[in-house]
């Protein structure tokens, strides 16, 4: 069975579709539902239980990358979504809602393991480090295609501030930033992680990556950095590969698990 669903939590939006996981490519159209507001268990709950039943083909553990720290399918923080998940163990509780099995991951994890395996980091070895710039800032840090699960390197503070209250894509939406002044933010956020970690490749994702052609020239770092290829689908594929059982690359998540 080559086909898993994979669900993607985000602040304002649940998605999910049928991904091959050979292939990391949704096999029909992807379900998108609001995020209930406020984001608490019970609706979402439900939410997802809509999203599943919309695929009623498509069978095995469901996978669903969440915004949080996620370990053994529990969730220990939520900084944009609600303070009511932290503790909740989300796969049990969205097991229950489902019907089936559903195990989680972090949505940047998520995103990391899809471009490892199928997107902008396909292949590469060495240090890579996917940046996915949304509402906040996630990160998934792989070394040779194995994942470190649960970086949360959005919330490394820079000059005294949270750098995804400074950096990540709402915040140059609702602090009215150009996007050159909101380039170099970034910048001295690649010169920071440079520092820590010396990765060999940074990839940029979330919705913003789109305008990659724009900003990326102005981007000044010792690594390579490249636009994510997976786009929007990164967290539904990651989580579908994840669902499948896809420990290769990962075998750090795997005993966590
Ligand atoms: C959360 C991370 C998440 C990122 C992107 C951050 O605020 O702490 O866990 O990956 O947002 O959604």
């Amino acid at each position: 069975m080559n086909t898993h669903l994979g669900i993607d939590i985000g602040g304002s939006g649940i998605k999910g579709a049928p991904i091959d996981v050979l292939s990391g490519v949704l096999t029909t159209d992807r379900r998108r539902i609001p995020t209930p507001q406020p984001a608490l268990v019970e609706p979402v709950s439900r939410t997802l239980r809509e999203i599943v039943g919309s695929f009623p083909a498509v069978n095995g553990p469901v996978g669903c990358a969440f915004p949080g720290i996620v370990i053994a399918d529990r969730i220990y923080s939520a900084a944009n979504l609600d303070a009511g998940w932290i503790g909740v163990d989300a796969g049990a509780r969205f097991s229950e809602a489902c019907g089936r099995p559903v195990v989680m991951i972090n949505d940047a994890d998520a995103a990391g393991l899809a471009e490892a395996r199928f997107g902008a980091a396909a292949g590469r070895s060495g240090v890579v480090l996917v940046l996915t710039l949304g509402t906040g800032i996630g990160s998934a840090l792989l070394n040779d295609g194995r994942l470190v699960p649960n970086t949360e390197l959005g919330h490394l503070e820079l000059g005294g501030e949270v750098i995804e209250k400074r950096a990540s894509n709402r915040a140059r939406k609702t602090q009215g930033l150009s996007l050159d002044e909101w380039t170099e933010r970034l910048n001295q956020y690649l010169a920071h992680l440079d520092r820590l970690l010396s990765p060999d490749l940074v990839v940029i994702g979330g919705g913003i990556s789109k305008r990659f052609k724009k900003f990326g020239p102005r981007l000044r770092s010792r690594a390579e950095v490249v636009p994510a290829a997976l786009r929007n689908n990164a967290g539904m594929v990651g989580a579908a590969l994840w669902a499948a059982g896809s420990r290769i690359a990962q075998p750090t998540a795997e005993k966590r698990r």
